[in-house]
């Protein structure tokens, strides 16, 4: 029989079993292949019908869904809530179930409030792959970002991994933690203390305010942005402090008895959380992920359409 994953919707990382993350992995190491090609579209998603619903800014993440879609030769459709009817007060319920009415197989959707893939999933009945919601979870990010890692060590099992930055208000954080513990590996998490959970401790990650014992601790750092759209008070003194304390540059790396392999989910803010020199050496693997973003999405959207036949 033919492996399928245990959900019908990607709404995050939390409901996901580690059979479901081996299985989207694998089906990304045979899309990575096919992208790669000179012919790079398979028929796979050829009858299937996508809408992209970005309520929220995007850049890396719309466009890799877009081209996943494309790839597997579905027929695409996007809509973005600015210049939409979302202005003259439709609520999103009614703007999905019009873009359903034109017979949508399957929504990408990111939206500001988290929860909001959750709550469609209980009202429609086409699959749903959450694209980001607010500070809660983004699955496909965290997929990605494991799967890069993997690339690059041979194994996530027993691999000490530290995200650094704005852990309270970043959704990449939370899906990453999720799906490195799930595949075996240790999670750390660092930055100021304002800008961690208070909850955090009790998801199993150990937390360290210095990002220099942080860094001398890790074999990967998952370095994130200072997420100051979503903050509504202070939580540091300026962004020149937080790139002080814990911008990384490689002379700190290169002070370390190891090379670690830094990964950056962009957009990146050069200087504040990341020096150039770090963001462009051979050490990161950020355009890797973008790569790879690709595959993990074919993977995903292929995986998630042949659970619903
Ligand atoms: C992330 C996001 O939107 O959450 N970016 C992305 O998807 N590539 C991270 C961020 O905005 O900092």
């Amino acid at each position: 029989m033919q492996r399928q994953l245990s959900v019908k919707h990607l709404l995050g990382i939390k409901n996901l079993t580690a059979e479901d993350i081996e299985l989207i992995f694998e089906t990304a190491e045979e899309f990575k292949d096919v992208i790669n090609r000179p012919i790079k579209k398979v028929p796979s998603l050829r009858d299937i019908t996508i809408a992209n619903v970005f309520f929220e800014n995007s850049t890396r993440t719309k466009l890799s869904f877009e081209l996943a879609e494309k790839r597997l030769s579905a027929d695409v459709i996007n809509f973005s809530s600015s210049g939409s009817s979302v202005k003259k007060g439709e609520t999103l319920l009614d703007t999905v179930n019009n873009i359903l009415a034109m017979k949508v197989d399957m929504v990408v959707m990111r939206h500001s409030s988290p929860g909001a893939p959750h709550f469609l999933s209980r009202h429609i009945e086409a699959n749903i792959v959450n694209a980001g919601d607010g500070t809660h979870e983004h699955p496909t990010q965290a997929l990605l970002d494991t799967f890069s890692i993997r690339e690059k060590l041979g194994d996530i099992a027993g691999k000490k991994v530290v995200i650094v930055g704005d852990i309270l208000h970043s959704r990449v954080a939370l899906s990453n933690i999720f799906a490195l513990q799930k595949m075996g590996a240790e999670v750390m998490v660092c930055g100021p203390i304002t800008l961690l959970p208070k909850y955090i401790s009790s998801l199993g990650v150990k937390v360290e305010l210095d990002v220099r014992k942080a860094l001398a601790w890790c074999d990967v750092a998952n370095v994130l942005r200072i997420q100051l759209e979503r903050q509504q008070i202070k939580y540091f003194p300026s962004l020149r402090e937080y790139s002080l304390y814990y911008g990384i540059n490689k002379k700190m790396l290169d002070g370390l008895d190891k090379e670690i392999t830094v990964l950056h989910p962009g957009p990146i803010n050069r200087g504040v959380e990341l020096s150039s020199d770090v963001a462009d050496s051979d050490q990161a693997i950020i355009l890797d992920q973008v790569e790879n973003g690709v595959a993990i999405r074919m993977a995903v959207l292929y995986l998630l359409a042949s659970v619903s036949s």
